[in-house]
């Protein structure tokens, strides 16, 4: 929500790998596809949150850093990241990152 006006975003993660078949590279092609498949939706950004060692990796960046907020989790700013699909975007635009409803049932 950037002021009064609602944009749709993207939120990726958690992404989870069963123990049995990590370390052979499918989190980072689950990562990598689904960036494309939101590069393909149009999207401008996806946010997450998550591990600040695994994901900056994939080009991901402390979103508050760009103006963007985060208050229905409390979490700090290293675990909220964003990344930008869309070059140049996060000057572009700023506000709360919301969940829907359907994360709290
Ligand atoms: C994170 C996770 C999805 C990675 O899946 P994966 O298929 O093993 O990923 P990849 O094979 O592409 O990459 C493995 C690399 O990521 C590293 N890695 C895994 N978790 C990490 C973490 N929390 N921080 C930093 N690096 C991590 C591994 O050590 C490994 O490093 P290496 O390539 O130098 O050996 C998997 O470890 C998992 O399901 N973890 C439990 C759930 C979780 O923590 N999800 C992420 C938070 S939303």
């Amino acid at each position: 929500m950037d002021g009064e006006k609602n944009h749709e975003v993207i939120v990726l993660a958690p992404v989870a790998v069963l123990p049995s078949h990590q370390k052979k590279g499918i989190g980072s092609i689950l990562i990598q596809e689904g960036l494309n498949r939101c590069t393909e939706l149009g999207c401008d950004f996806v946010f997450l949150i998550g591990h600040p060692t695994y994901y900056p990796k994939f080009g991901f960046k402390p979103a508050r850093k760009y103006g963007f907020e985060l208050k229905q989790f409390n979490v700090s700013d290293e675990v909220f990241m964003v990344y930008e699909l869309t070059q140049g975007k996060t000057n572009s635009l700023q506000g709360e990152l919301m969940y829907p409803e359907s994360f709290f049932v």
